[in-house]
């Protein structure tokens, strides 16, 4: 931007809120609806007082450019994420990274969040979504659809990624993630979360669920396949690279965090938008059923759905899971007439691009023929950005995208889906990561549930 048109003195306008919870409830019920709202009001950038700090927003297309480009230049993330270490004595850990440190920690675990961890794993992660949906069935067929597809998805992650699955220690190891998320990043749960038995107890088994991961790759290794915590230990045995204790074990169960609900929600607002949709889920069963009368599809065929990609990039722009991600200002800097100084927190509202109409159309319906051709409207540089901006975009979108079309094409295979109650209308909650409410329900209808997988 250039130094000229700013003003040094121009704060950016303060959003109204409510004495003392200032603008918190909004942040909590609807946030992507409110920032947007703000963001026609006020402009692209703005701030907003919650209970316990000041945030400013950059947001918009113009922004999505910017900050794609200079971001990393200007703000850094261990402040934000840095606590979050600390709080479990670890202060070594990707997120929170920033620089040179980071780009080498991202090198070393470049190779183990690739699209080629899919490769030889698809008939096990097949496999795992046909049981636990048989066992659903057997039980009448109604699912709490995120718990279901929570526990789907990080015993996929397990298989995927450290080549063991969590099993009996699901549970334990999804409270751990949500509660440090909730506490140190989000904000929304007090300190004192971090405290209580439950979370201690949860900690505790999510570590020992670490330390057998790290000790069956110690004593069985398998070069043929190695996977990411292979990349880790050797970096860690072989190349001299630091890490205490605890932040080997936040490396190894990482790959949970990060993806565990994010996958989750995304895949949950897909069912959602299919069982509304019955014209699209019709157009994605002809494409899967064809897929799957040749046996297990690989990677290139999933590659190859456009149906299935155009939903996937559709659920990904209409409901965002992280349409916003914070910063701190490490580096002065100046956007639209704006001073940011250091120290103050920012966040980059990417996602806030996909509900401006002059990219997106009609931004609120659901609408996968946008991301067909000729609309292609998913390619407009700058426009949709689910998985972040700069240095820490996510490093694992790309298997993630083939896990999710994989997960979605068996259970589109198997089952139908009934909303329950049938006029139900999708409630979002934020607490840690956007997505459907907890009771959010649909009842599974067999199709083809009585063939075995198996790989061509
Ligand atoms: C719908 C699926 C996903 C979405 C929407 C998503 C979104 C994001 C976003 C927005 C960031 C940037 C955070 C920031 O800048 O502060 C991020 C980072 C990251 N994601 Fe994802 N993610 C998804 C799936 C996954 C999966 C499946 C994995 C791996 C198993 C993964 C691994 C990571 C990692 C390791 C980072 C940190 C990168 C870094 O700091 O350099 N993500 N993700």
């Amino acid at each position: 931007m250039n130094a000229t048109t700013t003003n040094q003195t121009n704060q950016p306008p303060l959003v109204q809120g409510l004495p003392i919870l200032g603008n918190t409830l909004n942040m909590i019920n609807a946030p992507i609806d409110f920032i947007v709202e703000q963001y026609h009001k006020l402009g692209p950038v703005f701030k907003i007082n919650t209970v316990n700090q000041q945030i400013i927003f950059i947001a918009g297309h113009e922004a999505n450019q910017f900050l794609s480009r200079a971001a990393n230049d200007y703000l850094i993330t261990k402040e934000i994420w840095g606590g979050f270490g600390k709080s479990i004595g670890a202060e070594k850990f990707l997120v929170a990274l920033d620089g040179e440190e980071h780009f080498k920690m991202r090198k070393i675990m470049m190779r183990g969040f690739s699209p080629r961890m899919l490769t030889n794993r698809i008939p096990a992660v097949a496999e795992l979504t046909r049981k636990m949906v048989l066992k659903k069935l057997k039980n009448k067929g109604e699912i709490k659809v995120t718990s279901f597809i929570q526990r789907l998805v990080c015993e996929q992650l397990g298989i995927l990624l450290a080549n063991k699955a969590p099993g009996k220690y699901y549970k334990p190891l999804a409270f751990y993630v949500r509660t440090l998320l909730n506490v140190n990043i989000v904000r929304m749960w007090p300190r004192v979360a971090l405290y209580r038995p439950k979370f201690l107890i949860a900690q505790e088994r999510a570590n020992k669920f670490g330390e057998k991961i790290i000790y069956e790759h110690l004593t069985a290794p398998k070069p043929e396949a190695p996977d990411l915590i292979d990349d880790l230990l050797q970096a860690v045995y072989e190349e001299g690279l630091e890490l205490t204790r605890p932040e080997l074990l936040l490396a190894v169960i990482g790959p949970f965090l990060a993806g565990m609900d994010t996958v989750t929600n995304t895949l949950a607002t897909m069912i959602y938008a299919l069982a509304k949709h019955r014209d699209v889920l019709k157009r994605l069963q002809k494409e899967v059923d064809d897929l799957f009368a040749n046996g297990l599809p690989e990677v290139k065929d999933l590659n190859n759905m456009p149906i299935m990609h155009a939903t996937l990039m559709e659920t990904l722009r209409r409901y965002p899971v992280a349409p916003m991600v914070p910063r701190t200002v490490g580096e002065p800097f100046e956007f639209a007439g704006y001073r940011f100084e250091k120290g103050q927190t920012v966040y980059m509202a990417q996602g806030v691009t996909h509900f401006l109409p002059e990219l997106f159309p009609n931004p609120y319906e659901f609408d996968i023929d946008r991301h067909l051709p000729p609309r292609n409207e998913y390619r407009q540089k700058g426009a949709l950005s689910p998985y972040g901006l700069g240095a820490h975009k996510c490093l694992g979108f790309q298997l993630g995208e083939l896990q999710m079309m994989l997960t979605m094409a068996t259970l589109i295979h198997m089952v139908d889906f009934k909303l329950t109650p049938a006029n139900y209308e999708l409630k979002m909650q934020t607490i840690p990561t956007l997505g459907p409410e907890a009771g959010f329900k649909v009842q599974l209808v067999p199709r083809n549930i009585h063939k075995r997988f198996t790989a061509k």
